[in-house]
């Protein structure tokens, strides 16, 4: 697919559920948000049903998100159903971590093709600080069972928090000293509670690194297929990479669409101006349709983000899957 400025479009994010099990202090209030009632959650066969349309249309990367996928029962399942479908060539799966370990082994069996967990902090104190949960143990157990069962592409992802974990940095990038993964900052996003935290810059962490340990080369070329740019350290075994959505903007590369658990076709992160797809599978819209509204939709899909003025109606990270 081809959008109205001309970029590919070959990856999908499909949100499988807006519920987590965690209460991240710049995505989720701690009381939790409403969460959709089950009657509003696309069922597995519609998931499946939408991304067979989506890989007729040359969709051919498919991520799992959530809120937290694991929380959602028999997720494995549905990632090996889309597994199968002629044409997808690359099944990944962002995730907390602090549930995974018991599937990860079905899921290396399934073919995975890679899993990015979050992780903040290395200290179970920080981790309660920033998540309002225990679990720091789990999260750090499954990325070790990820590695052992060489599973593929295995990322990190940290959001660098001024009061939280910014003294932590150089220990979060040591783990791609230590392991073959590769680590990467994100920026924090002006998304739901995203706006009350200050955003710590790719600038200030690239310095941080730099100071300890001496060398941070940019890798050229292409290298991953999303947002991320990466850096090299010497003796590293896996890359140091930034999502910058605020200090360099991507969006001339973007590849993406989103599928929200209520079945909303996003055609970027920060606008609400996709289509219904749920409403149309429900009541019987022929396939061919349902490809004709797709490809109609993508030609709204905007040129880049104004962060600085975002729909008041946008929904949070964790109900849109990042
Ligand atoms: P890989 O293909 O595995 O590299 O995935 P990814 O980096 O696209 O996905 P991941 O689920 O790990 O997301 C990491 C962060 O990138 C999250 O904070 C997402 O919100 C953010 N992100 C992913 N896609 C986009 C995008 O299109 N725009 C912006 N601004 N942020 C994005
Ligand atoms: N800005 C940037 N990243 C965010 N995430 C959640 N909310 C935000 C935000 N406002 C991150 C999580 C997780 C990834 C999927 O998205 O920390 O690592
Ligand atoms: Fe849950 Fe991820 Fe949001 Fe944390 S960032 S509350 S783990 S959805």
């Amino acid at each position: 697919m081809i959008d109205g400025f001309n970029r590919t479009i070959d990856y999908i994010r499909l949100s499988v559920t807006d519920r987590c099990n965690l209460r991240c202090r710049y995505c989720m209030p701690p009381d939790g948000i409403s969460c959709l009632p089950m009657r509003e959650i696309l069922t597995y066969e519609e998931i499946e049903h939408l991304c067979r349309i989506f890989a007729d249309l040359g969709i051919r990367k498919v991520k799992i998100t959530g809120g937290e996928p694991f929380v959602r029962k028999n997720i494995c399942h549905l990632i090996r159903r889309i597994k199968q479908i002629p044409g997808i060539d690359s099944v990944t799966l962002t995730t907390n971590g602090t549930l995974a370990l018991q599937h990860l082994e079905e899921l290396k069996a399934i073919g995975i093709d890679g899993i990015n967990f979050s992780l903040d902090t290395l200290k179970p104190a920080v981790f309660h600080q920033i998540t309002g949960e225990s679990g720091l143990e789990d999260v750090l157990a499954a990325i070790n069972k990820a590695v052992s069962l060489q599973i593929p592409n295995i990322k990190i992802n940290c959001v660098p928090v001024r009061d939280f974990n910014l003294s932590e940095i150089p220990d979060i990038a040591a783990l791609a000293e230590d392991y073959p993964i590769h680590v990467r900052f994100i920026e924090m996003m002006p998304i739901g509670l995203g706006k009350d935290f200050q955003m710590i810059s790719e600038a200030e962490v690239c310095h941080l690194l730099k100071d300890t340990y001496g060398s941070l080369e940019p890798i050229d070329g292409i290298f991953g297929n999303g947002p991320a740019h990466y850096y090299h350290i010497p003796g590293f075994k896996g890359h140091i990479g930034f999502i910058s959505a605020m200090s360099h903007m991507f969006c001339d590369g973007c590849n993406r669409i989103r599928l929200t658990t209520d079945g909303q076709l996003k055609t970027c992160l920060f606008y609400e101006n996709g289509i219904d797809l749920k409403s149309l599978i429900r009541n019987n819209c022929s396939d061919e349709e349902l490809r004709q509204q797709v490809c109609l939709a993508l030609q709204s899909k905007p040129q880049h983000h104004e962060i600085s003025s975002l729909p008041p109606e946008l929904r949070g990270m964790s109900q849109i899957g990042g």
